[in-house]
């Protein structure tokens, strides 16, 4: 395996994820490597650009590059039409052509905003993902799913369009609060959880508080490998992808009932990985040991585990709306075994009831 980059095999669409502590010399070659008329379109949001887009637009611009910068309010809100509109006006204004690539310097609202960009204007620009959050690092900023909000839910606008490459820099994890550190890991555990177990015990070392960016770079590489492999085999979701789901239907429901500020997206998939992996044990077989083994790396990241406590009916009323729910059917992905997906569509029905009967029991041991 090599430790510091990796390819996402997609034919001729195929390109690089570098990982990387504090390089951004080698981010500026590659960026005017590309940037074929001499322009690019930095897009990002207002916090990114004071900390870390100034000293990038500087030695753009010392390397002969001209900059078109387009910077948003932070935030899911920016991730809107009207964020698009913003990002289109000021590369049209600033004159950008076919060939001017679009850098997407931020976490996944900038990722999703500024890939939806790329792939609109002009019918298509070389697009560049520069991830500056944990989750985007090991999450969004692979596989190319782009996307905005409409007032009827979120990332229901969008279109499949892969970068050139996505430089993932653990230099910039620095400046991110630790909750957000944290809320990134929870994705991590995802995917040691569906394809590589063995992952888990490096990330119970981690702690609540992860400062040592080797160490991070080290898990996200291998998150990264496994969202890569799933990506590859299926690109747009038509079959495998959907395990990435692991965790996100009730992750989503949790997220959505305790209001978005309340908890992270990662908190909630946490929970929603304890629902899921308890809810494997009665209909997948999954050994409870397993589940220990899941929640107790979790707990020393310092996620929440007590999905219990956070599940409502009106947590279910929203898992009934999950845009992934079919008629009176939703598929959940499940585990037979730590490393084995599966994805079983189950009633709503058998849904409630179990999930009902699995929250009575709040006396379940924990050990
Ligand atoms: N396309 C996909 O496949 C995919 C996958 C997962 C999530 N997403 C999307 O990603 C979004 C969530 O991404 P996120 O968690 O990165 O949120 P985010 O982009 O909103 O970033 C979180 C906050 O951190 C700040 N920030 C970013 N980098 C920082 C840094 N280095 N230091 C300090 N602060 C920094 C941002 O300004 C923002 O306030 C959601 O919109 C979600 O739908 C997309
Ligand atoms: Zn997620």
């Amino acid at each position: 395996m090599n430790d510091s980059q990796l390819t996402v095999e997609l034919g001729s669409r195929s390109y690089p994820v570098y990982f990387r502590t504090a390089a951004r010399t080698e981010l500026v070659e590659r960026l005017v490597a590309l940037a074929a008329t001499g322009r690019l379109l930095l897009v990002t949001d207002t916090t990114v650009d004071a900390l870390h887009g100034a000293a990038l637009v500087g030695a753009l611009g010392a390397a002969g590059l001209r900059v078109v910068q387009a910077t948003v309010t932070p935030g899911e809100a920016s991730k809107t039409i009207a964020g698009a509109t913003a990002v289109w006006d000021a590369a049209l204004n600033g004159g950008v052509d076919r060939r001017t690539p679009v850098v997407a310097l931020g976490g996944g609202v900038v990722g999703d905003l500024a890939g939806f960009v790329a792939s609109t204007l002009l019918r298509g620009l070389p697009l560049v993902q520069v991830p500056t959050t944990l989750m985007a690092q090991v999450d969004s900023s692979v596989g190319g799913k782009t996307g905005l909000n409409h007032p009827t839910g979120k990332n229901l606008i969008g279109t499949f369009y892969q970068p050139r490459f996505v430089f993932s820099d653990t230099a910039f994890l620095e400046t991110l609060p630790a909750r957000q550190v944290r809320s990134g890991l929870a994705e991590v555990v995802k995917h040691a959880v569906l394809g590589a177990p063995v992952l888990l015990d490096a990330l119970a070392t981690l702690g609540p508080a992860p400062a040592d960016l080797v160490a991070l770079r080290s898990v996200t590489r291998a998150a990264v490998g496994h969202k890569a492999e799933i990506v590859a085999a299926d690109e747009t979701e038509t079959g495998l992808r959907a395990v990435l789901n692991f965790g996100h239907t009730l992750g989503h429901a949790f997220e959505a009932d305790a209001g978005f500020e309340a908890l992270t997206h990662g908190e909630a998939v946490a929970l929603g990985m304890c629902a899921a992996l308890e809810l494997s044990e009665r209909l997948s077989g999954l050994p409870p040991r397993e589940t220990h083994r899941v929640t107790g790396v979790l707990a020393a990241l310092g996620l929440p585990t007590d999905w219990r406590a956070a599940f409502t009916p009106a947590v279910f009323a929203h898992v009934q709306r999950d845009k992934k729910a079919r008629g009176d059917r939703v598929k959940l992905v499940l585990l037979t075994r730590l490393g084995e997906p599966t994805v079983v569509p189950i009633h709503f029905h058998d849904l409630g009831s179990t999930l009902t009967a699995l929250a009575a029991q709040n006396t379940r041991k924990t050990t």
